[in-house]
């Protein structure tokens, strides 16, 4: 273990006095308490005064670098101390690969929490996966899986907890983690395996059941090599265009948005031969077209028939998961599958770099799906639903998801949610979970998405309001609507006046 203050003892004297800042400060390495851990081992402990460049706000930014000793990783902690604190502390999630970002704990800094990331021990940047999901052909690093999964998360926790208190010499006041997406999974994980670590979690759009919904993400690949047919990316959008003009109204307002995806009827055969155009690609819907986008919407099913996993709503864009593209002509099109379902199949079902997921026969496509649970639900499922622990440790949780989200099905997270309403009839008191009509995944999409969750959950947490609805906007011709986002199941109804105020909607 090498600190910085170590190094500094080695250093003579005269680059040594060079070296200490002229005020005194608390933000070294030799003046932070070296944070503990069982089962770590901290290597480096950096630290140095910064200025957020947007705010100004200066922060102390810790930089610590552990091992768990005989698992050969390397995995690096950010801690952000402002100088003017809150008294709270907050942790930051990730997305896709990335299990934490610096960038991102920049509104919690400038807000005077003291914030936490990690980089989950791969730096999924700059780094492709293959670099470090095997070990050999054959051979996942699971150690690798569990950091990002769960186990870099609470160490980032606990460390951040520790350094917090004692470079501020006073106790954490409330402890609160927020992300999106796999930042949105990371926060169920806390909720369900580390149930006392916060007292409010912000988990949107979250990644649950990823064994199940990162494989299927790859189902409307697969079904395009299985009709053998590649379409245009406009003649998707176009059945889009027709899926949003038929169901928009059942919420009472036409505003390109589909508020209740449940009763959207629409079926694409019957735009079958209709024209499309786009500025490179004129055409007309085919029937195999159709046929791709009705089962992209139904969701992946077994040789039986059976629902594997559900699929992303109608009015989501197919872009996401069901990306093609093709040559200036619009002739010769490819799929173009998001890349974190293809590195899955290959790397971590199959185990072997070279697969090709379009290859997959209906039984291998059945037999992966059903290999994914079996070996990663305990590491990366994070789709337990008995929160009691996080219930009776006092926690409160706020989950939103878009109902347009183009790459984590909505109905994954009512399914989640659901689970946890039939084991707890009560857990609303504790876990909330709003629908965001026509908000794609985190954000953008024609639909209001919330303004400020974390505030609504700050609220709850430390003064009891509990948030009813979720406060959110959309941007419609140049001005702000205003909405209020409902508690699933209701829905937001239109119910006549001025659209761009809450107060004409209702939830029902
Ligand atoms: C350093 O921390 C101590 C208490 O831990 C505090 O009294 C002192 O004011 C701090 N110094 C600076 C420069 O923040
Ligand atoms: C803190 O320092 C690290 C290392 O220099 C840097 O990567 C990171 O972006 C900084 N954090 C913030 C919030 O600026
Ligand atoms: C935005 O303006 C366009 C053009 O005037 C109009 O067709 C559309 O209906 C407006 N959108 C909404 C949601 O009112
Ligand atoms: C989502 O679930 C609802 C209610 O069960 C159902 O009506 C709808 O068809 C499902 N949508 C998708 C895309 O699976
Ligand atoms: C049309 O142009 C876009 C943007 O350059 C491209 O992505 C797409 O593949 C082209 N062809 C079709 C058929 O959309
Ligand atoms: C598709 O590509 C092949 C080979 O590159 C070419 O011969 C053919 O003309 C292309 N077809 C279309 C419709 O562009
Ligand atoms: C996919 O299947 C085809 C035909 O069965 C075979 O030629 C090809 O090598 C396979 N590709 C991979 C990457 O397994
Ligand atoms: C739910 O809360 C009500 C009122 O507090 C209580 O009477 C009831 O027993 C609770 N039900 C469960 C299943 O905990």
């Amino acid at each position: 273990m090498v600190l910085k203050s170590q190094l500094l003892l080695l250093l003579p004297s005269p680059v040594l006095s060079a070296l200490i800042a002229p005020t005194a400060s608390n933000c070294t390495a030799s003046a932070l308490l070296t944070p503990s851990i069982p089962g770590a081992s901290i290597l480096i402990v950096d630290a140095y005064e910064s200025t957020l460049e947007s705010t100004a706000i200066s922060f102390c930014n810790v930089t610590l670098t552990y091992t768990h000793p005989g698992q050969n990783d390397l995995v690096k902690v950010w801690l952000g101390l402002p100088s003017t604190w809150n008294g709270r502390f907050e942790g930051v999630g990730g997305g896709g690969w990335v299990t934490g970002f610096p960038s991102e704990m920049v509104p919690a800094i400038s807000q005077g929490y003291a914030a936490v990331s990690t980089d989950g021990g791969h730096d999924a940047l700059s780094q492709a996966t293959d670099s470090w999901a095997l070990l050999s052909p054959g051979n996942v690093n699971l150690y690798a899986l569990q950091n990002f999964a769960s186990v870099a998360l609470n160490d980032m926790t606990v460390l951040g907890k520790q350094l917090t208190e004692a470079y501020y010499g006073k106790a954490i006041t409330k402890s609160y983690w927020s992300g999106c997406s796999t930042g949105g999974r990371q926060g169920l994980m806390m909720a369900q395996r580390y149930p006392d670590a916060y007292d409010g979690i912000l988990a949107q759009a979250p990644g649950v059941s990823w064994a199940e919904f990162i494989p299927t993400m790859f189902w409307p690949q697969w079904i395009m090599h299985e009709i053998g047919y590649f379409p245009p990316q406009c003649e998707l959008d176009t059945i889009t265009a027709a899926a949003t003009s038929a169901c928009d109204e059942l919420d009472g307002l036409k505003d390109d948005v589909i508020g209740l995806t449940g009763l959207c009827t629409f079926d694409p055969s019957t735009v079958v031969g209709q024209p499309y155009a786009c500025s490179n690609v004129t055409g007309t819907i085919s029937k195999e077209a159709a046929e791709i986008a009705k089962l992209t919407w139904t969701g992946a099913t077994n040789a039986v028939g059976k629902l594997q996993w559900p699929g992303i709503a109608p009015g989501s864009p197919f872009s996401g998961i069901a990306g093609t593209t093709c040559d200036s002509s619009g002739g010769n099109c490819t799929g173009l599958p998001f890349a974190i379902t293809t590195e899955w199949h290959r790397l971590f079902i199959q185990k072997n770099p070279g697969f090709d997921p379009y290859n997959y026969t209906q039984t291998g496509w059945d037999a992966a799906f059903h290999a994914s649970i079996q070996e990663y639900t305990s590491i990366i499922g994070t789709s337990d639903p008995d929160l009691s622990e996080f219930k009776s440790s006092g926690g409160k949780m706020i989950t939103w998801h878009g109902m347009a989200d183009q790459l984590i099905p909505f109905n994954g997270t009512v399914s989640y949610y659901e689970h946890v309403l039939s084991l707890d009839a009560n857990a609303t008191d504790f876990y909330r979970f709003y629908s965001a009509p026509g908000v794609e995944h985190c954000r953008g999409g024609a639909g209001a998405a919330p303004t400020d969750p974390l505030a609504a959950l700050v609220s709850w947490v430390e003064d009891d309001e509990v948030p009813q609805t979720l406060a959110a906007s959309r941007t419609v011709n140049g001005t702000i609507w205003k909405q209020e986002l409902c508690l699933y199941p209701l829905s937001s109804i239109y119910k006549g006046g001025d659209p761009a105020v809450a107060s004409s909607y209702q939830c029902e």
